[in-house]
């Protein structure tokens, strides 16, 4: 069970503004590549096959160059079929489009079915080992004789995003250069405030509607009082249409990380066109959730019966739902527990939120209470300073033809 601290982003890293809607099915090849479990190790000398898509419909070759996407935590199919910028503009730069699958999703699990069942097969999840796979993927790639000369291009969005800048920092005679959407590379240590990410959050809703911030504000409260009494719990769990009834008190700080989450979700997928990347959602669902909520001074249960309304755009778009799961945000393709893992130990991002520049409950960064829980749940600890020492944090002067792009309204542009 994620922690507090974990609210809202344990569950996904992922919102990129490339992330435009697929025109129609998109015809790839799937292809496998045998990859090295360890590549700073010789210890560990087997191999997995390393998922990967390529698409040579526009490839004007020889030369024409690699537009090579670097995969993030989930499925690479999901990333193809949402990163509709690359299909775009594919044939107009005569490109090959390739989708790495990132190790450890989807398809590229290193050690099958047993690759998350133990810490020793999960310590070859790391960014430095997806980087290296990365590299000698492409280098596989140009061996053909049409690809020799191509130029390749590093393109993510969200954490990979932070691999396509990275793959042009680390690897520059692999990649010309880079285009890194809604790359959070600075939300590590105290590059940023740790605030800033609710804050955006909270002026997406501000922006949507009259009165929708500071309803969810009160939100807080009034459920804070419901859960005081049984009667108020049984009401929540009927009036919520929950599959799972909420027992007790115990219960409060679940909904309202699922509530916090559901935010978040929508301040990361408040595209103007209707999509499906995480839920199937209306065009601007933000303006659409906050029609429920222009009335913050109600009474509680009125209040969050419009909450109940809300929340449903993004959970119950296409009416097809019997019942609202608070175990469930996002959906399938993605994968928390991958990322839950990476986060404990890379990819240590703080944050918190103080109820006051935020519509979010107060909550403090409290990295021993981080720790304590990956811990409990990995069997390992984070070290909080190992991606600055890695990548350099904000001392990144040296690094050449990488172009961070950012929506104003993805909360994951907090570091620019
Ligand atoms: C990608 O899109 C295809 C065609 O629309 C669909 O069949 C497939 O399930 C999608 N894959 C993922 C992982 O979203
Ligand atoms: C993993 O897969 C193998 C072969 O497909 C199967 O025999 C085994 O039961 C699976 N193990 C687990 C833990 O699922
Ligand atoms: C979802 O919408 C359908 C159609 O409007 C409705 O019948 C159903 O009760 C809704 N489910 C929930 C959980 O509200
Ligand atoms: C709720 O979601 C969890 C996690 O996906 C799942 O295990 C559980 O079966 C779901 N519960 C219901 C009642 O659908
Ligand atoms: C939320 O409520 C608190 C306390 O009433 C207030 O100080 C804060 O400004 C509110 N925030 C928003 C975004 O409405």
């Amino acid at each position: 069970m994620a922690s507090l601290w974990l609210a809202g982003w344990g569950v996904l890293l992922l919102s990129c503004i490339l992330g435009f809607v697929v025109p129609s099915a998109p015809t790839y090849q799937t292809y496998y590549f045998d990859q090295k479990i360890d590549h700073f190790g010789f210890y560990e000398d087997s191999t997995f096959k390393q998922r990967y898509l390529v698409s040579d419909t526009h490839w004007r070759k020889p030369g024409g160059p690699i537009l090579f996407y670097t995969g993030n935590e989930g499925d690479i199919a999901l990333f193809s079929n949402n990163t509709g910028f690359m299909w775009d503009i594919a044939e107009e730069f005569g490109a090959m489009l390739v989708f790495a699958e990132h190790r450890y999703y989807g398809e590229s699990l290193p050690f099958g079915n047993l690759s998350y069942s133990d810490p020793k097969y999960l310590n070859y999840l790391t960014s430095e080992q997806a980087l290296a796979d990365f590299a000698l993927l492409i280098r596989f790639l140009k061996e053909r004789s049409e690809a020799r000369d191509s130029a390749v291009i590093a393109i993510g969005g969200s954490y990979g995003g932070m691999l396509a800048a990275w793959m042009r920092m680390k690897y520059p005679h692999v990649v010309v250069g880079a285009l890194a959407a809604s790359a959070p590379i600075w939300q590590f240590e105290e590059l940023v405030p740790c605030n800033l990410y609710y804050q955006i959050v909270t002026n997406d809703f501000k922006k949507s509607g009259p009165g929708c911030a500071e309803s969810i504000n009160k939100t807080w409260s009034a459920l804070n009082r419901m859960f005081k009494s049984d009667e108020g719990i049984r009401w929540l769990s009927g009036t919520f249409r929950l599959c799972a009834p909420l027992k007790s008190q115990d219960d409060a700080a679940g909904f309202k990380n699922w509530l916090s989450e559901t935010w978040v979700n929508l301040a990361m997928v408040d595209y103007p066109y209707p999509a499906d990347f995480l839920m199937p959602l209306p065009a601007w669902p933000i303006k659409e959730v906050c029609k429920y909520l222009r009335n913050p001074n109600l009474d509680d249960k009125q209040l969050l019966q419009n909450l109940f309304q809300a929340i449903n755009v993004y959970y119950n778009y296409t009416g097809n739902t019997q019942c609202l799961n608070t175990s469930q945000t996002a959906v399938g393709s993605l994968d928390d527990l991958g990322w839950s893992y990476q986060a404990c130990t890379e990819m240590v991002m703080p944050f918190c939120s103080d109820g006051i520049t935020d519509m979010f409950e107060p909550q403090t960064w409290n990295f021993e209470a981080f720790s304590d829980d990956c811990y409990k749940q990995w069997g390992i600890r984070p070290r909080p300073k190992w991606i600055t020492s890695v990548y350099g944090g904000k001392n990144i002067n040296a690094a050449s033809n990488i172009i961070f792009s950012n929506g104003g309204l993805d909360p994951w542009s907090v570091w620019r």
